[in-house]
């Protein structure tokens, strides 16, 4: 069952960064429960119109249920984000005026226990954004070669005690819940940690069974396919591995060459693409934080299409 709705993160920064215009066309790429998409349809109506991804066909339910009040002005698919540029073009709705990306997980999956995103609730170790795809958090945690579960915590947990938990694990498989995998990792970490021990594991074997870190990578270049001049990107991460492809993304796309700084010459022949509108980023403000703490990871950057 599902337990709470989620709150969208920098609500209001989202509808400044992509300021929607009557009647602009918008993507959503992690539509979720439909929070920043329904801001962003109220703010192109009348005739503006807004394409709505998730892998989650849980999160279009909820979705179509927030969006029902704009009829077809909100078209939702059960896609990756990855794949908009093809469903723009069968829709014949590129170019674009704006793309919001709010990455990682939903406070409904999360919350959900049966989904196994969570060390607080027991449930056997999921974790696909997508119920469908083929790889559970318990295949990753049962079948890989220790370096290789090490490896894995370490790269995308930034955990620094990996090696000790990819050997606790493996002493104790099989692992099929999440209370049981989150005692694991506790009993190899030191007693005392600032947030809960299994965060980064969890973090990691999360980021690698849905593919994250690919998807953002592969998405990246085609938000510039299908972007019109002028037209803005929006990118809310939680963590500093999704920030930092963003960042380097968006530092390289606004550079008119690439070529090493000592070089005299141009040869790379590469033009700036992207106008970072934000330099740093945006993080939520206080009464944000404290009326939702999930926010508190948050960051925000936009670009602008030349
Ligand atoms: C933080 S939530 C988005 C919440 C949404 N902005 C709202 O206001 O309700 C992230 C969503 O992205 C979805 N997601 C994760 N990876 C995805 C991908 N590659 N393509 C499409 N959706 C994805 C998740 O299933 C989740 O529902």
């Amino acid at each position: 069952m599902v337990q709470s709705p989620h709150q969208p993160v920098l609500y209001q920064d989202i509808i400044l960064a992509l300021q929607p215009k009557n009647p602009g066309q918008y993507v959503d790429g992690t539509v979720g429960a439909g929070g920043h998409a329904r801001g962003i349809l109220e703010a192109c109506a009348p005739d503006g119109r807004l394409l709505g991804l998730d892998v989650d066909p849980q999160a279009l339910k909820l979705a179509r249920k927030t969006l029902a009040p704009y009829g077809k002005r909100a078209h939702l698919a059960q896609a990756s984000y990855t794949e908009m540029v093809m469903i723009l073009a069968e829709l014949g709705w590129d170019p674009i005026d704006g793309i919001v990306l709010d990455l990682g997980l939903s406070s409904m999956q999360l919350d959900t226990p049966e989904r196994g995103f969570s060390f607080q609730h027991e449930a056997p170790l999921d974790m696909r954004f997508d119920p469908a795809s083929p790889l559970r958090a318990a295949d990753l945690v049962n079948t890989l070669p220790q370096d290789e579960l090490a490896n894995l915590i370490f790269r995308y947990g930034e955990e620094r005690y990996a090696r000790r938990i990819a050997r606790a694990i493996v002493q104790a498989r099989p692992i099929n819940s999440t209370l049981a995998l989150a005692a694991v990792v506790k009993s190899a970490k030191p007693a005392r940690q600032r947030v809960h021990p299994a965060t980064q594991t969890f973090q990691a074997l999360r980021i690698k069974v849905n593919n994250e870190l690919d998807q953002i990578e592969e998405v990246l270049p085609q938000t510039l396919m299908v972007l019109k001049a002028g037209g803005r990107l929006a990118i809310i991460s939680f963590h500093s591995l999704e920030d930092r492809l963003v960042k380097e993304f968006f530092r390289r796309e606004s550079r008119d060459c690439l070529c090493p700084p000592k070089q005299p010459v141009c040869t790379c022949g590469h033009h700036a693409t992207l106008k970072e509108v934000t330099k740093k980023p945006i993080t939520p403000r206080k009464a944000e934080i404290n009326a939702n703490p999930r926010a508190r990871s948050a960051k925000l950057r936009i670009a602008e299409k030349l």
